[in-house]
């Protein structure tokens, strides 16, 4: 094949073509190799500021000597963890590359060409992403006030749809599901259609009314619950997160699963960050303090956002962001425009330490000549 043939583009799967893919926020070695700068922080990908806690830290020193190995396939110790977090059956729960791999397992195993699956505006990436990516047709319903409006929801759920994706909390919107519209909703989607709750951010959620959705995994077989470590857990580089649902639908998201999708330092460090509860809780408390450091310092700029319960908040500059985030980038500042979500005008900032939300807030106000 000579370099002007293109033909072998024509065997591109359905979908793959038109797949916008998924864009990271920028790492702080890209941009200081970039700019030539250092003393960069970044606030860009919801990761925990304080990283791992010293459970998770000592259990991922104690395997670095079996690095040789191939982890467990299975996932056994890890699985039985989680399983007796969640009070059910190993059988429940599928282990992930992150909870993205599990969103791309879903897609695999219940959608194709032909098949649909519905999100709301707003809403994860991933889903759109995950969704193309098999063939299937991605639908999209409006949101209401920045969040999944359940009714416009239900209203594009066809005989085509095979999965529903909810992100409670959602990222990049920061708004949540209620318990009670939650349960209805999956109660009232057939049982031809999967629905899946993305719950990557609910540890850091006060609201008492926010549900667990994993508690209903044994009510509901059509229900995937997916959670992850990258967030309130800090282990956001180790890539491990999993999937909670009726064991048919694990032996189904197994089958398609890479035998070694974990690897054995992310399962040392997954098993021990689950028990951790103080480092939650700390994690939890930072993140709290943060968000109000940053939110009073909006309402100082006179700047809207969305309240968010997750650790990110979505400021809105009135304006287009991107120039803003540039301005922001040459100050060494990550943070993340998120155009792409359909807010061209806002930027998603992830809380971090007292002091990097203080950079953030000088920088935002100094750009902004406040
Ligand atoms: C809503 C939501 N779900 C899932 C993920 C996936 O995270 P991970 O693959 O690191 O578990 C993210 C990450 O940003 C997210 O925001």
């Amino acid at each position: 094949m000579n370099q002007s043939d293109h033909s072998f583009l024509a065997l591109t799967a359905p979908g793959i073509a038109g797949l916008t893919p998924y864009v990271p926020g920028k790492p702080v070695s890209e941009l200081e190799r970039e700019l030539g700068i250092t003393g960069s922080i970044k606030l860009a990908s919801n990761e925990n500021p304080l990283g791992p806690g010293p459970l998770a830290r000592a259990a991922i020193a104690a395997c670095l000597n079996d690095i040789g190995r191939y982890p467990d396939g299975g996932g056994f110790e890890l699985r039985r963890v989680l399983a007796e977090h969640h009070d059910v059956s190993s059988a429940y729960v599928t282990l992930g590359n992150g909870s993205n791999d599990v969103l791309d397992l879903v897609a695999r195993v219940f959608l194709q060409p032909g098949t649909e699956s519905l999100f709301s505006e707003h809403a994860f990436a991933v889903y759109p992403n995950a969704t193309q990516s098999v063939g299937a047709t991605a639908r999209v319903a409006p949101a209401r006030a920045y969040g999944h409006d359940l009714e416009s929801m239900a209203a594009l759920v066809t005989d085509l749809t095979r999965v529903v994706w909810v992100a409670n909390p959602n990222s990049p919107t920061g708004t949540w599901l209620p318990t009670r519209a939650l349960r209805d909703f999956i109660e009232s989607l057939p049982t031809t259609c999967m629905v899946v709750v993305d719950e990557a951010y609910t540890e850091y959620v006060m609201e008492p009314d926010f549900p667990d959705a994993s508690r209903w995994v044994g009510d509901y077989p059509n229900l995937i619950v997916t959670r992850t470590f990258s967030k309130a857990h800090g282990l956001a580089a180790l890539r491990v997160g999993y999937a909670l649902s009726d064991p048919r639908v694990a032996d189904l998201l197994n089958r398609v699963r890479q035998p070694f999708n974990v690897n054995s330092l992310a399962q040392a460090g997954a098993a021990a960050a689950i028990g951790d509860r103080d480092h939650v809780r700390a994690s939890v408390e930072l993140n709290q303090a943060g968000m109000e450091q940053l939110t009073a310092a909006f309402d100082r700029l006179g700047l809207g956002y969305i309240a968010s319960v997750g650790n990110f908040v979505s400021v809105d500059l009135g304006r287009p962001a991107e120039p803003v985030n540039q301005a922001l980038l040459r100050k060494g500042v990550i943070v993340r425009p998120i155009g792409n979500y359909g807010l061209p005008n806002h930027l998603r900032v992830s809380i971090g330490l007292p002091d990097e939300n203080g950079r953030f807030i000088d920088a935002l106000g100094e750009i902004l000549g406040t």
